[in-house]
């Protein structure tokens, strides 16, 4: 089975989710914990297990389906789901006729025969969607996300496929683990600056895209895997037409962030920052600068800041110099004397 850290997202926090809680509980109090810019999902998941009330949210269609197949609170018919399962797997590619996605992708981000049972494993789910619960929907389409993730011919995301002549045939279908934790889940799409006025929190993690690259053009594939929409796709990386693009990846960041932690209502805001600034690409580097971050913060409460360098947790392997995550931890309304 799957766990929520087994897939690959750029900036995912999956190596860093326990230092990130460790830091927070030594710091802050509260039982609501907000996870805005949730990505994968793993820091919201990691506080799952210290704090009884999570919030979930993202921009992404895919990421929210993975929130609702892991976190919904609710017994899936686990016979039901494992039919599924065999049956997903003992598609014969040779008996099956092309689809949408075999057509757009096959030879290109998946081996053929691969692309063809994909494209049919997401066609069977949405025909049998009136028989499946919400949690049950979610749990198929998140399965195939991941076990899509596993083969895909990509660095990790869908800006680009590695051009093969030959390609093997790798896909399996399995099931992410859907077993449902003692926290309660609450799961939004939108746009955190939006959520911010209508959700209070104890204590709100902040994690949002740093520099141009936005994660709806990165992961256009797994978006129009979940909503099956089969929309025109463009260009050598079959992208649809933009959507759900961030501001956060644009030149008014600062002032994004800046309303976001004016306007959003609780006790703690804790902000992950990172270094990843490489010289040679103008679209990875930074919209908000450390400093900027430091002061806008210290304007709203008593900030602290930890950091721990790359070479901790990435193994000795990083390009960047000096690469350092940080963790700023702010309580709101408190100053010192
Ligand atoms: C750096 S990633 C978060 C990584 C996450 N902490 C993890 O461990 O996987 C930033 C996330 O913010 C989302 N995002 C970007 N702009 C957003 C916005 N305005 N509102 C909500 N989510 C947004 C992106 O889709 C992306 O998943």
């Amino acid at each position: 089975m799957f766990e929520i850290n087994n897939r690959r997202y750029t900036g995912s926090k999956a190596k860093l989710s326990t230092w990130i809680l460790d830091k927070i509980s030594k710091n802050c109090s509260g039982e609501i914990f907000a996870d805005i810019f949730a990505g994968t999902g793993i820091v919201g998941s990691e506080a799952s297990f210290k704090y009884p009330k999570i919030i979930l949210n993202d921009l992404l269609f895919s990421n929210e389906i993975i929130y609702k197949a892991f976190f919904i609170n609710a017994n899936v018919d686990e016979k039901k789901l494992n039919i599924f399962v065999e049956k997903f797997n003992s598609i014969d590619p040779q008996k099956i006729s092309d689809n949408y996605f075999s057509l757009n992708f096959g030879g290109k981000y998946f081996e053929y025969d691969d692309a063809k049972k994909i494209g049919k494993i997401r066609e069977i789910i949405e025909i049998e969607k009136s028989n499946l619960s919400e949690k049950e929907y979610a749990v198929l389409i998140s399965s195939l996300l991941y076990s899509v993730d596993k083969i895909a011919n990509t660095v990790g995301h869908y800006d680009a496929y590695f051009k093969k002549n030959k390609m093997r045939s790798l896909f399996v279908y399995k099931l992410i683990n859907y077993t449902p934790r003692n926290s309660e889940f609450f799961i939004h799409r939108r746009d955190a600056n939006e959520l911010a006025a209508n959700i209070y929190a104890d204590i709100v993690y902040i994690d949002p895209p740093y520099n141009s690259r936005q994660y709806s053009r990165f992961y256009h594939l797994l978006e129009t895997l979940t909503k099956w929409d089969k929309p025109e796709l463009y260009g050598v990386a079959l992208k649809p037409t933009p959507e759900n693009m961030s501001e956060y990846c644009r030149a008014t960041a600062k002032e994004q962030f800046i309303d976001l932690i004016k306007r959003i209502n609780c006790r703690y805001i804790v902000v992950s920052y990172n270094n990843t600034y490489n010289s040679k690409s103008k679209s990875s580097k930074n919209k908000i600068t450390l400093d900027d971050i430091k002061n806008e913060l210290s304007k709203i409460g008593k900030t602290k800041v930890s950091h721990m360098s790359h070479r901790c947790f990435n193994a000795g392997k990083t390009n960047f110099d000096d690469h350092k995550e940080f963790l700023f931890i702010t309580e709101v309304g408190a100053f010192d004397e």
